[in-house]
């Protein structure tokens, strides 16, 4: 049985905590959590170790502040992207499904990198600016 991605999302029962499997076994390899890491608070930004991306390549932050948690994924050691999980449609809270971003309101995708994969959405999601060092991941939030 072949799917198309808003058929596969529907099995995947996808949730706005980040907990976004429930469907067929026959997709759980294409499944997974994803995991909200800790941080420190420095005026206004937040540092994450990279300790965090020994195993993984991507995390969520929750911020008081913000009104949708942060995705933040490894592109390479130096390299990360930091977007804002809420959709630019029509602004519900986008959760991530393997490699891509969906909405679970219309269907908009997004890369993890924030770029509108899959309409209606037409803007990219909000890009945090990030910067690392040896130890650790700088995400600015104004
Ligand atoms: S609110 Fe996300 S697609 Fe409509």
């Amino acid at each position: 049985m072949k799917q198309n991605r808003r058929e596969f999302i529907k099995t995947c029962g996808v949730t706005s905590a980040g907990v976004l499997c429930g469907g067929a076994s026959l997709f759980l390899n294409s499944c997974g959590t994803v995991n909200y890491l800790s941080y420190k608070e420095n005026e206004n930004t937040l540092v994450v170790s990279k300790s965090n991306f020994i195993k993984e390549k991507y995390g969520m932050l929750a911020h008081k502040k913000l009104p949708a948690p942060i995705y933040l994924a490894k592109l390479d050691d130096e390299n990360y992207s930091a977007v804002l999980l809420e959709c630019t449609h029509k602004r519900c809270e986008v959760s991530p499904v393997g490699d891509i971003l969906i909405c679970p309101c219309h269907g908009s995708e997004y890369s993890k990198t924030g770029e509108v994969l899959e309409a209606p959405a037409e803007e990219d999601l909000y890009r945090f600016i990030v910067t690392t060092d040896a130890d650790n991941i700088y995400i600015t939030v104004n």
